[in-house]
């Protein structure tokens, strides 16, 4: 999935092309990309962070992406591009996901390369995940897929469990709250 950030208003330059030296047709392209990402950030998303070991460090990663893929065997999704950090090390290795409240927006921007306050860690069964998020889900990898600039990667759920409270949410580049209802419609799904 293609992801909006809220740090990259400006659409890239097409490579090999200064800003000085772009023409009608750079332009266009600059232009369709930014429409391309304005339409996606019009699917409202909640906001997730992926947690793991790597070789060489612990990694965190911002992501809204994560999709449910499949109740029997228990099947998540997280997309991940290729020039994230995370993305090499993230192969063959166990994963949690770590999905937001509403007061967590900091803990977002943290692992979305605008570092806050050290986040506190819980030493989970199979992979390290956040204190006090919505929901989680610990995974050991199941596959991946390649995804153009992105990396689909599929984990196996192991442990899971949620709390009470209001989701963070992200539409239209802005972080916003979905209240916890009293009534879901869980029958629906
Ligand atoms: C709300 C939000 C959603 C994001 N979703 C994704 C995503 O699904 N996949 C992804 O690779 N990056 C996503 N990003 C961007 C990464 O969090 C960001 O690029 C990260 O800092 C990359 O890590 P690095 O700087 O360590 O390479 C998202 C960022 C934000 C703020």
């Amino acid at each position: 999935m293609m992801i909006a950030d809220p740090r990259s208003e400006a659409v890239p330059a097409v490579p090999g092309h200064t800003p000085e030296h772009r023409t009608p047709e750079h332009r266009a392209l600059e232009h369709r990309a930014r429409h391309f990402r304005g339409s996606l950030g019009r699917f409202a998303t909640g906001v997730a962070i992926v947690t793991f070991d790597g070789a060489s460090r612990r990694h965190g990663i911002t992501v809204n992406s994560f999709t449910s893929v499949s109740m029997d065997p228990p099947l998540v999704l997280v997309s991940i591009a290729r020039i994230a950090k995370a993305h090499d090390e993230l192969a063959g290795r166990p994963f949690a996901v770590n999905i937001l409240g509403a007061e967590q927006r900091q803990l977002a921007m943290h692992f979305a390369g605008r570092p806050g306050p050290d986040p506190l860690w819980v030493e989970g069964e199979t992979a390290p995940r956040l204190s006090n998020v919505l929901a989680y889900f610990e995974c050991k990898p199941w596959a991946a897929y390649d995804g153009g600039d992105h990396t689909l990667y599929i984990g196996e759920v192991v442990d899971f469990n949620y709390r009470n409270g209001d989701a963070l949410a992200f539409a239209n580049s802005t972080f916003t709250t979905i209240p916890e209802s009293q009534l879901g419609m869980e029958d629906l799904l």
